[in-house]
C-alpha cells in the first residue's frame, strides 16, 4: 500500500557499494525516488521505488509457493535516523557490539533505500525480533533461494565479516537491479564487495587453541568482533586469526589474539599505513570482556 512518493532530480547507480570504507554518493538523497508503506507492526517504512516494486514479486512468489509472509521491518533511513539506531545500540549493548550490528551514520547500506530488512510471518504469527529471526534457518534458506531472480542479493554473509565489517544477518538483502549479476552473486555465494573486486576472500584459519577460562563460543565471539574491525582496513587480506592463550591473558584482563594478514590499511588509527602485498605477521588484538559478557577491542597494532 503506497501512501506517498518523492519525486527524483536525477538517477542513482543501482550498483552503488556503501559499506565501512564507502559513504553515500553525493546527490543520492535528491535522486532518490522512493515510496512509503505501513507494515504489519504499524511502522512506516520507505522504499526506492524499483526496489519496492521488485520486493513485491518476491513477496508474492514466496507467499504462493512456501507459505512465507514476508514484511519490511527497515529500508531506507536518513542519516539522523541511522544516528538514533547508532546511539541506542551504543547505550544497551556498548560501542563494540554496535559497531558489528550498525553502520556509522552516513555509511549504512540503508541510507540508500536500496536495503531492506525483512521480518515474516509464519502461521499467522510475527516473527519480528533479530534473536527469532535466526531461530529459522530453513526460512531464510527459502526467502535467499529466490532473491536474484528478483535483483537482490544477500549483504552480510556468514563467517565473511571480515569483508563485509558486519555479522551475519539474514534480513538484510540489497537490491542491485540486475538479475544476471544478482544470480551470479548468489551462486558464487560472494559479498558484493568481492563481485565489485573491493575485496577478496580468502581461506582463513582460525585457531582458538585450548582455554580454560573462555568457552569457544565466547572466543568465537571476540573473532567476530575483531573480523569487524578488519573490514575496515583497506585492501587488506586476511590469512589467520590465533587465540594466544591463557597465559597471555594481561594484568587486565585482556585477552590477546595474533592475526596474519597481506597488504592493507589500517587508517586511521595512527598505528599503520600498510603496504600493499606485504606479509603482515602476528599483528596483535587486545580484547577485554565487559560487563554484559560482550567483546570489546581495547587496543590493535604492533
Ligand atoms: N545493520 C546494518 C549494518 C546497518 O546498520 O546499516
Ligand atoms: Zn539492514
Amino acid at each position: 500500500m503506497n501512501d506517498s512518493t518523492k519525486k527524483a532530480e536525477g538517477t542513482i547507480d543501482y550498483m552503488a557499494l556503501v559499506n565501512k570504507l564507502n559513504e553515500l554518493p553525493e546527490g543520492w538523497e535528491e535522486a532518490l525516488e522512493t515510496v512509503k508503506i505501513t507494515n504489519s507492526v504499524g511502522d512506516e517504512v520507505e522504499v526506492e521505488k524499483k526496489a519496492y516494486d521488485a520486493y513485491l514479486k518476491l513477496k508474492e512468489d514466496l507467499e504462493k509457493n512456501d507459505g512465507i509472509y514476508l514484511e519490511l521491518d527497515s529500508a531506507r533511513r536518513s542519516v539522523e535516523a541511522q544516528q538514533k539506531i547508532m546511539d541506542d545500540f551504543t547505550e544497551k549493548y556498548g560501542a563494540d557490539y554496535a559497531a558489528k550490528t550498525v553502520a556509522t551514520p552516513g555509511f549504512s547500506e540503508h541510507h540508500t533505500g536500496l536495503a531492506l530488512d525483512l521480518y515474516f510471518i509464519l502461521d499467522g504469527k510475527e516473527v519480528y525480533y533479530n534473536e527469532d529471526l535466526v531461530q529459522h534457518p530453513d526460512v531464510w534458506k527459502k526467502i535467499h533461494a529466490k532473491l536474484a531472480d528478483y535483483g537482490f542479493i544477500l549483504r552480510y554473509l556468514e563467517g565473511r565479516e571480515y569483508i563485509t565489517g558486519y555479522c551475519y544477518e539474514p534480513w538484510h538483502i540489497r537490491y542491485i537491479d540486475d538479475v544476471d549479476i544478482a544470480k551470479e552473486i548468489m551462486t558464487k555465494d560472494i559479498t558484493f564487495e568481492e563481485y565489485l573486486g573491493q575485496a577478496k576472500q580468502t581461506d582463513v584459519k582460525i585457531d582458538l587453541g585450548k582455554s580454560e577460562k573462555y568457552t569457544e563460543e565466547q572466543l568465537n565471539e571476540a573473532v567476530i568482533q575483531l573480523k569487524c574491525k578488519f573490514a575496515t582496513f583497506a585492501g587488506a587480506e586476511l590469512e589467520s586469526i590465533r587465540y594466544a592463550g591463557d597465559d597471555q591473558i594481561n594484568e587486565d584482563g585482556e585477552i590477546l589474539f595474533l592475526m596474519d594478514f597481506r597488504g592493507g590499511d589500517a587508517g586511521d588509527t595512527g598505528d599503520t599505513v600498510i603496504e600493499p602485498g606485504k606479509e603482515n605477521k602476528d599483528y596483535q588484538w587486545w580484547l577485554k570482556m565487559n560487563d554484559d559478557g560482550g567483546w570489546e577491542i581495547t587496543n590493535f597494532g604492533y
